[in-house]
């Protein structure tokens, strides 16, 4: 049997869809706000751009040279000799740690969501406060089984494979995101807020601008585009090879970077035209934005509804991907069939999820945590500031000084790459990303502060 394909419109929505996430439309907006707008956002430009689009085509053309799940792509595609390259494709076991919180998160959508329609969405902030911290920190049931409908709803897709699963999903849910947060930007242009909320974004203040900053732009950066898991690696080795991954990758960083953008200045309209304070943190969509919106009454109502309608999208396309990596790698390595390698990949991270809401609960969360640090926060700390970065450092390593020297002529024939971007690539491979990389990871372990 042929291998399933996606369309070259399936394959760019679902790598977006991977890409465009929680990341983008939650904690972009808020990492903006903690470090002082223009300066943060110019550097996380600057990065994803230099940095992020290479390692994503690296990461692409791994998958597309490999045709297979990571770690079996690695070790095809690495030269003789160089074999044991192999083991960088376990990388995929960062998507699985990141869905133990990612799932969970999710979960507090769909509470937001039922909230919306319920009429039960808070009016003051301390209303908010006490509703999201009953959520998170009192009601264990209640975000276990929201977490369960975000697993169960992963697992119906990825059953479906590669079209009729994953390309299906991401052909549904991208557009209704993309227009759900154009009309929300649309509405928000009538505000006097949203002519401030352009100068925060994109007048940059560089005094606000620190290490700490820089670092987070940079971690920010591998975060959001999903690189260095093996996501890319994974849903690149089902793409047309008509298609070049130079062209694919230039267009999931446009849309990612696009639709951090749009939500980030939508929202920042509401926080200015309604005077809240924009350096809240976490909070920011989940406590300061309801509060606001319930002020205006049913529309509010509706576009709160709507909101987290569209981050559930967003959240969801990427959660697919997140798990989409180890399910591939049971089906190549161990033969397993499709469902069984979905059931068993989703209940794993869904039961270790259980552990990771316990963490946040008053009654359970000494006996969740390492060294005080609640199991939530060490699951997304070792993932977003250790692992993805290594796994970046490993591809940027790889394709930029283990493949031979005709990756040259490939990328220039197959995937259409001038020579200029193709020198630049290169060398942003070998010595940016290597050095931005190590720079960012000693700074979190405290071993250089600058
Ligand atoms: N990029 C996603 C986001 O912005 C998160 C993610 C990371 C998804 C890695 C897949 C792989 O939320």
């Amino acid at each position: 049997m042929a291998k399933a394909r996606f369309s070259r419109v399936g394959f760019i929505l679902a790598a977006a869809g991977a890409a465009v996430g929680l990341g983008n439309i939650w904690k972009f907006p808020y990492i903006t706000g903690l470090y002082g707008g223009g300066a943060f956002v110019f550097v996380y430009l600057i990065t994803v751009m230099l940095i992020g689009f290479s390692i994503l085509a690296a990461e692409m053309f791994i998958g597309y040279k490999g045709g297979k799940d990571a770690v079996t792509s690695f070790e095809l595609v690495a030269p003789e000799g160089k074999k044991s390259w192999k083991f960088a494709g376990f990388m995929f076991i960062s998507g699985m740690i990141i869905m133990t919180f990612y799932s969970v998160v999710i979960g507090w959508i769909f509470h937001y969501i039922y909230l919306s329609a319920s009429g039960g969405l808070p009016t003051s902030m301390d209303e908010a406060k006490t509703t999201f911290d009953t959520l998170v920190g009192l009601s264990p049931l209640t975000a276990t089984l929201w977490h369960l409908l975000a697993t169960v709803f992963v697992a119906a897709v990825l059953m479906g494979g590669i079209k009729a699963g994953i390309e299906k999903a991401n052909l549904i849910l991208m557009p209704m995101l993309m227009a759900i947060l154009l009309g929300l930007l649309i509405y928000a242009m009538n505000f006097d807020g949203f002519g401030k909320a352009l100068a925060f974004m994109f007048e940059p203040d560089w005094s606000k601008l620190n290490s700490e900053a820089i670092v987070r732009a940079v971690g920010h950066a591998f975060f959001t585009l999903s690189i260095g898991l093996g996501t890319m690696i994974t849903y690149a080795a089902s793409m047309s090879h008509k298609q070049s991954v130079f062209k694919a990758a230039f267009w999931v960083t446009m849309l990612d970077t696009l639709i951090a953008l749009i939500a980030g200045v939508m929202l920042y309209s509401f926080i200015f035209q309604f005077h809240a304070e924009p350096g809240q943190g976490p909070g920011l969509v989940f406590k300061t934005l309801p509060v606001i919106l319930t002020q205006l009454g049913t529309t509010g109502t509706v576009l709160a509804a709507i909101f987290f309608i569209a981050l559930a999208f967003a959240g969801l396309t990427s959660a697919i991907s997140l798990t989409e990596p180890a399910v591939e790698y049971f089906i190549q390595r161990f033969h397993w069939s499709r469902p069984k390698a979905v059931i068993v990949n989703t209940t794993l991270y869904f039961i270790i999820g259980i552990s990771a809401i316990l963490s946040y609960t008053k009654t359970y969360g000494a006996a969740f945590s390492i060294g005080g640090t609640p199991l939530f926060d060490a699951f997304e700390f070792s993932t977003d500031s250790i692992l993805l970065p290594l796994g970046g450092l490993l591809i940027a390593i790889f394709v930029g000084y283990v493949l031979p020297e005709h990756t040259r002529e490939e990328m220039r024939k197959h995937h259409r790459v001038p020579l200029r971007f193709y020198k630049i690539w290169r060398f942003s491979l070998r010595y940016i990303a290597p050095a931005a990389i190590i720079f960012m990871m000693l700074n979190n372990f405290g071993i250089i502060k600058i």
